[in-house]
């Protein structure tokens, strides 16, 4: 638009060069129209700032409704009340379900999310077991999870069937949690899987991540957008689920020449293998009413159903832990620079520390996640402890 201004203008003033008959005249007219030039730049980069921070208002909005998370998954139902269309509940937990079918695949459909004020909606995901890269920087390089080993005792039987056998018991041996009967520990190996979403400045087209069912149906960011806005608008789908809401913002405004700078946002679903045992009991079962009370199930034939959501908490009691065994396992999961991630962040002055107990206070690599951190000076409130999520 401001390029566009700029030309138009020039153009006049070529006309007015050619036809001024006095010289006068012809520079008092070349100051007007450099001043409304500088009018229209000045008032292009004040408009640009409004819409910037419009976005910015919509995303405090939802940032303050509540923490990330998935808000609903496809609706495919409706009933006699409201909470009979699927919220993040539908044929399964946030549209999860059995891939084994295809090489490293984990079922999961199309899912509406929040990440840090940013509301968008995804393609069909069914993503790849694959982790962000453990020594490359490259942007977005992953490596296949690495799979765990057969125990040796299964292996060292001589025929098949009863290599079935001794495999059965150290399904038996997870199953009950019991490695007593088996230590199955070394072989059934917990992954925590997870959506990470960012804004990027590449405004070439880009695939969030590569699936062997779906991909994108679009050719463009522009094209997507169009596709995802007339199917908004007449309340229609990709049959294929292949569409995905990712905004596009004005990121910040070039101060030299006014020209505003925009950011795609864009997600992937990863995983990231686990040093550590999760016992099953860790994962408590979470009674959502909404799919139980339509259903009429019970819950424990829902604990039993790709329906069942879990929270992850270790601890005996009910507290207020500022930092749990999640968030030591979430630490181990890099961010956008992949495993040699060492990042430390100071700001306004104070050091931003690791909530990991530790004798001594050490500096927080944020180039790992985290859902809080500490400060080395107290704040207003006289606290040290903040959320950063
Ligand atoms: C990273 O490690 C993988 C597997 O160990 C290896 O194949 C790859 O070449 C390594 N990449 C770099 C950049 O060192
Ligand atoms: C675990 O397995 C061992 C060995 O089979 C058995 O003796 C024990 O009773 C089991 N523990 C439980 C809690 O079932
Ligand atoms: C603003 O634009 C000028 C001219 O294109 C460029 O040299 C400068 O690096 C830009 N500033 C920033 C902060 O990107």
């Amino acid at each position: 638009m401001l390029t566009l201004s700029v030309f138009v203008i020039l153009m006049a003033s070529a006309t007015v060069t050619s036809q001024a008959p006095e010289g006068y005249q012809q520079e008092t007219e070349v100051n007007e129209l450099k001043d409304q030039l500088a009018e229209l730049k000045d008032v292009v980069a004040k408009l640009s700032r409004y819409a910037m921070m419009q976005q910015f208002s919509a995303e405090e909005r939802v940032r303050s409704e509540g923490a990330s998370g998935v808000n609903i998954v496809r609706g495919d139902t409706l009933g006699m009340y409201d909470y009979y269309t699927n919220t993040h509940v539908g044929h399964g937990m946030m549209a999860v379900h059995d891939h084994s079918n295809y090489d490293r695949t984990v079922g999961q459909g199309e899912l509406v999310a929040v990440l840090n004020g940013v509301s968008f909606s995804t393609r069909h995901n069914d993503y790849r077991m694959v982790m962000a890269s453990p020594n490359s920087t490259d942007f977005h390089a992953v490596q296949d999870v690495p799979f765990p080993g057969v125990p040796p005792q299964v292996t060292e039987k001589l025929t098949v069937p009863e290599q079935i056998t001794e495999m059965q018991e150290w399904f038996k041996a997870f199953a009950e949690q019991n490695h007593t009967l088996r230590d199955y520990r070394e072989y059934f190996k917990p992954v925590l899987c997870y959506l990470e979403g960012t804004w990027t400045i590449n405004d070439k087209f880009k695939e969030p991540f590569h699936s062997d069912r779906h991909h994108l149906e679009a050719g463009s960011w522009e094209e997507l957008t169009g596709k995802v806005r007339y199917s908004s608008y007449t309340g229609s789908k990709s049959r294929m689920e292949n569409f995905a809401y990712l905004p596009t913002i004005m990121m910040s405004i070039n101060e030299t020449t006014g020209v505003p700078e925009y950011a795609q946002w864009n997600y992937r679903m990863l995983c990231s293998p686990l040093k550590e045992d999760v016992p099953l009991s860790d994962l408590r079962p979470v009674d959502d009413l909404s799919y139980r009370v339509v259903s009429g199930q019970s819950r424990d034939s829902i604990l039993n159903s790709r329906r069942a959501r879990f929270t992850f908490y270790e601890e005996d009691e009910k507290r207020f832990p500022q930092y749990t065994k999640l968030d030591r396992l979430f630490h181990t999961i890099p961010g956008l620079d992949n495993g040699p991630a060492d990042l430390h962040q100071d700001s306004y002055g104070q050091q931003v520390l690791s909530m990991a107990p530790s004798t001594t206070d050490r500096p927080l690599n944020t180039g790992y996640y985290h859902r809080m951190f500490k400060s080395d000076r107290k704040g207003a409130m006289g606290i040290k402890e903040y959320v950063s999520e």
